[in-house]
């Protein structure tokens, strides 16, 4: 994507709203009745977000994102030492009526039907799917785990989540503060 303009006031909007390629990022949810921004992490192969590391999973590992293209992959860099042969690359669960869980792929693996890693993208900040011809779709929710405040990501591809279940924006804004 091309910014070209003439105005500073342009120049702004422009740079808010594009997230150019090759940039790094970490993800932070946010919706109602779940503590603001808490950090997206990688678990077990599975997308969490929580200020700790759940006891249930044998690797939790912080991650920083990158996209070598607008619209491509999110591919997945341990902020800590790890023993990955590959980056992990972020899926979401298209399979229609289906809430599944966001997850990570490494190298050799396959995905199963339904399942892909392409089409995820930034808009001003917000992560979002999109697939060709369709519009920009932002439909992660967050299911509360027996762990307080870590929760999983799934993808809501037309499913009716459970009560417990809150609908949230991952967002590359950090939060003001973890405190309160
Ligand atoms: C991620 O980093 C935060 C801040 O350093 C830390 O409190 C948290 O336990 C880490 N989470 C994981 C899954 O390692
Ligand atoms: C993927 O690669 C790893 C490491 O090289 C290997 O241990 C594993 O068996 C491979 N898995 C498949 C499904 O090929
Ligand atoms: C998307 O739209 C273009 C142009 O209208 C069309 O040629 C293409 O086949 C469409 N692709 C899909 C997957 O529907
Ligand atoms: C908490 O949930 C995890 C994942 O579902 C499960 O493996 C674990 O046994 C549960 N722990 C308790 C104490 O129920």
């Amino acid at each position: 994507m091309f910014c070209k303009v003439t105005v500073l006031v342009a120049l702004a909007a422009c740079a808010e709203s594009v997230v150019s390629a090759g940039v790094e990022f970490h993800l932070y949810a946010y919706g109602n009745g779940i503590k603001s921004g808490l950090q997206l992490f990688y678990g077990d192969g599975q997308a969490y977000v929580g200020a700790s590391a759940p006891t249930f999973v044998t690797e939790a590992v912080n991650i920083t994102l990158s996209q070598a293209e607008e619209g491509t992959e999110f591919v997945a860099t341990p902020d800590t030492t790890v023993d990955w042969d590959s980056e992990p690359t972020m899926y979401i669960d298209t399979t229609e009526g289906a809430i599944n869980a966001v997850g990570f792929v490494k190298g050799n693996e396959t995905l199963g039907d339904g399942e892909t890693t392409t089409g995820l993208g930034l808009y001003g900040g917000w992560a979002f799917h999109k697939v060709e011809n369709s519009t920009i779709e932002m439909k992660f929710i967050a299911t509360p785990t027996n762990e307080s405040d870590i929760y999983l990501i799934k993808w809501n591809a037309g499913g009716t989540k459970a009560s417990d279940e809150v609908a949230v924006s991952l967002r590359t804004q950090a939060p003001v503060s973890l405190d309160s």
